[in-house]
């Protein structure tokens, strides 16, 4: 049996191989997964484009250069040398772009394993952490999709909604309402974040976002107003607000920074900008501030306990899928990719950033595209 795995040249993400290797023998403690399927996303590319920086690439190093870009998604037990992990048995977690993984579980529950490959102990445990299907409340077989694209994104989403207002956003409520600008409004962080933040009162969240992805972002329905980006001067200069920034784009940073001399706080969130990143030296107003959820996880954790945090992301989870894929208005139509030439145009759609905002891919390597008729 052999492993295909998707490769991109980690200083030229455009370069790609797919790359066909023999499967290795398992050892002692090890399971065999087949990754059934994956979800990509502007996340995945910013993954790769702070590959370096944060060690993304650490989590399933390829060598000579090449790096594997890490997705959410499924992967099914094919072979099992590890007591408490059965052939057949789901996972939810991080895995490579591949048609298979070998990982190595320990810290066994009802509820998943923890990978304890020695090369990723130094890695952050949000990522080494598989959860199983059976016993996951998060899971059922028919919204794996959506779980792959979303799951992910959305508590993060929701942890920045939580953490703004465990902040009390920064005061931009004090005289009346507090404006939430979200650059990249139409990604699907930025959107989840703002069905969180419009069940808030005394904010009002307006989205941010390229001309093309308008339309998407209005029908959306949780942003009270949208602007292109060159549109910032139809808010007032003297609007208390806070900037919650998913695109990473420096110029438009600064453009905001400029302008708003009542910016209350500022959080870098995501990169999807990746043609424009930059830094945030010397920028009027507060400091642009990098947001790490797992802060906040912890935060809540010691404070409500890990059920109740568990309780309330599931609680609006719930919510939020409901929303999403309501068939009346659906935010989400999943398009799936099978097989390696598919794989591979779908990435250079994702990395290339002009697709359909509604649209969420999720590929496979591990199945077949279906047999051609004619
Ligand atoms: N810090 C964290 O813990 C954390 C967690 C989750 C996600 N994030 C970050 O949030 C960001 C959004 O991720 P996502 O998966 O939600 O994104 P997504 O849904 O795939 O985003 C698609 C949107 O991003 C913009 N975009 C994507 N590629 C672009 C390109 N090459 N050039 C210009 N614009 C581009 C466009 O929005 P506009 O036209 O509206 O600009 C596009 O509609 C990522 O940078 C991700 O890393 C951070």
């Amino acid at each position: 049996m052999n492993t295909i795995d998707f490769l991109v040249r980690k200083d030229q993400l455009t370069t790609t191989e797919l790359r066909e290797t023999p499967a290795l023998a398992l050892e002692e403690g090890q399971v065999r997964l087949r990754v059934d399927k994956f979800a990509l996303t502007a996340n995945n590319i910013t993954y790769a484009a702070f590959g370096e920086a944060m060690n993304y690439w650490g989590f399933y190093p390829a060598g000579g250069g090449w790096g594997h870009i890490p997705v959410w998604g499924f992967g099914s037990v094919l072979e099992s040398r590890c007591h408490g992990v059965a052939v057949g048995e789901k996972f939810y977690g991080y895995y490579p772009m591949s048609s298979g993984v070998i990982l190595q579980p320990t810290r066994l529950s009802s509820g998943g394993f923890m990978e304890g490959a020695a090369h990723r102990a130094t890695l952050h445990p949000v990522y080494n952490s598989y959860s199983r299907c059976a016993t996951d409340p998060f899971h059922t077989e028919q919204s794996e999709d959506v779980q792959a694209l979303l799951r992910p994104l959305f508590m993060t989403s929701w942890l920045i909604d939580d953490f703004l207002a465990d902040n009390d956003f920064f005061g931009a409520r004090a005289s009346g309402t507090g404006l939430m600008l979200l650059s990249s409004a139409s990604c699907k962080t930025a959107y989840g974040t703002a069905f969180q933040l419009a069940q808030r009162q005394g904010v009002e969240v307006v989205g941010l976002t390229s001309a093309a992805n308008m339309d998407f972002c209005r029908g959306l329905g949780c942003y009270h107003q949208v602007l292109a980006y060159d549109q910032l001067d139809r808010i007032t200069s003297e609007a208390a607000c806070v900037y919650v920034d998913f695109a990473g784009n420096a110029g438009l940073r600064r453009r905001i920074h400029t302008r708003f001399e009542n910016l209350k706080y500022s959080s870098s969130i995501g990169g999807t900008h990746v043609g424009q990143l930059g830094g945030a030296r010397d920028l009027p107003g507060p400091r642009a501030t990098l947001f790490f959820a797992p802060a906040q996880i912890k935060k809540r954790n010691a404070q409500w306990g890990a059920d109740v945090l568990g309780q309330r992301l599931l609680a609006a989870w719930r919510g939020f899928i409901g929303k999403v894929g309501d068939p009346a208005a659906p935010w989400l139509v999943v398009r799936q990719h099978l097989g390696g030439k598919a794989v591979a145009a779908a990435y250079a759609e994702v990395l290339g950033g002009r697709g359909d905002p509604r649209v969420g891919h999720t590929l496979s390597l591990a199945l077949a595209p279906p047999a051609r008729t004619t």
